[in-house]
C-alpha cells in the first residue's frame, strides 16, 4: 500500500508554551477535497500553518507525514518544494512587486529553477487568467496594493494554478468576503482541480456557501484543538442549520 499524501498522527502543538492542537489524526489522500470547519480560535489556521512549517508553532507530539516522509525537520521552503502550499489568510501588500513578478519568484522557489523567463511565466499566467475569466492587466498590478477582497482571492487562485502544488491549503476565514469572492474561490479551485485531479485540497472555512459550490469529500470539525466530528458534505449543512454546539453534543 502506498502512503497517503498527508497524514497527521496524534499531532499536538503549542505556541509560546500554550497548547493549541491536542492530538489530531487526519489523513488526506491524493485528489481529495477536505474542509476544516470550527469556531473562532479552534486551531484551524494553526493546523494549516503547522503543516506548512511555520516556526511560530512547536510540534509537541505526534507526526506529520507527506507521502510517508516525516516533515518535522523540514523548513517551509523545503515543504513548498515537496508540493505543500498555503494561501495566507491576510496576505501583506508587498510594495513594488507585481503579480507576475511575485509568481515568478514563487515558482522558482517551488521548482528550484532559478532563471525562469518572464515570458514563460507570462504565457502560463495568461493562459490561466483566460481560463479563470480574469483580465490580463491583473498580472501587472502591484501585489495586494489596493486589492479588493475578490482580487485577493483571484491572486490566491493564480498561485494555486501556477505553483502546481500537490497539497493546497486555503485559509478562507477572511471576514466580509462577499458572495462573488466566495465564487471566485470555489470555481477557481474547481477549475484547477479539474486540470490537476491528483491535487488534494484542504480548505479552512466558516462558509457553508463556499462548500455548496466546492463540494468537499470530507468535512472535519475542529473544536478546542481536537477534531470532534468528521463526515461528508452533509456535516457542513448540519452545522449551518444547528451550529457547532449540535456537532459538539453529538460527538460526546
Ligand atoms: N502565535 C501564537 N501565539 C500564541 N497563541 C496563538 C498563536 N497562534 C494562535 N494562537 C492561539 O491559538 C488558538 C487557535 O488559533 P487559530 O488562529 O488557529 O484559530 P482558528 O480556528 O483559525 O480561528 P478563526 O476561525 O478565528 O480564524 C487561539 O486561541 C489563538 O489565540
Ligand atoms: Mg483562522
Amino acid at each position: 500500500m502506498t502512503a497517503p499524501l498527508l497524514e497527521l498522527r496524534g499531532v499536538s502543538c503549542a505556541a509560546d508554551g500554550v497548547e493549541i492542537l491536542r492530538g489530531i489524526d487526519l489523513v488526506v489522500g491524493e485528489g481529495e477535497i477536505h474542509a476544516l470547519m470550527g469556531p473562532n480560535g479552534a486551531g484551524k489556521s494553526t493546523l494549516a500553518s503547522l503543516v506548512m512549517g511555520s516556526p511560530e508553532y512547536q510540534l509537541t507530539g505526534g507526526q506529520i507525514l507527506l507521502r510517508g516522509v516525516d516533515l518535522t525537520a523540514l523548513a517551509p521552503e523545503d515543504r513548498a518544494r515537496l508540493g505543500v502550499f498555503l494561501a495566507f489568510q491576510h496576505p501583506e501588500a508587498i510594495p513594488g512587486i507585481s503579480v507576475v513578478q511575485f509568481l515568478r519568484q514563487a515558482i522558482s522557489a517551488r521548482t528550484g529553477v532559478a532563471d525562469l523567463s518572464v515570458l514563460e511565466v507570462r504565457l502560463s499566467l495568461d493562459d490561466w487568467l483566460n481560463r479563470l475569466g480574469m483580465d490580463r492587466a491583473f498580472a501587472e498590478r502591484y501585489l495586494n496594493e489596493g486589492f479588493s477582497g475578490g482580487e485577493r482571492k483571484r491572486n490566491e487562485i493564480l498561485q494555486l494554478a501556477l505553483l502546481e502544488p500537490d497539497l493546497a491549503m486555503l485559509d478562507e476565514t477572511d471576514s466580509g468576503l462577499d458572495i462573488d469572492a466566495l465564487r471566485i474561490v470555489a470555481s477557481g479551485v474547481r477549475s484547477v482541480h479539474a486540470m490537476r485531479p491528483a491535487m488534494a485540497v484542504l480548505v479552512v472555512t466558516h462558509y457553508v456557501r463556499l462548500l455548496e459550490e466546492l463540494i468537499p469529500d470530507f468535512v472535519h470539525v475542529l473544536v478546542d484543538g481536537r477534531i470532534v466530528a468528521s463526515g461528508d458534505a452533509s456535516l457542513a449543512v448540519l452545522i449551518d442549520a444547528h451550529g457547532y454546539d449540535a456537532v459538539k453534543a453529538s460527538a460526546r
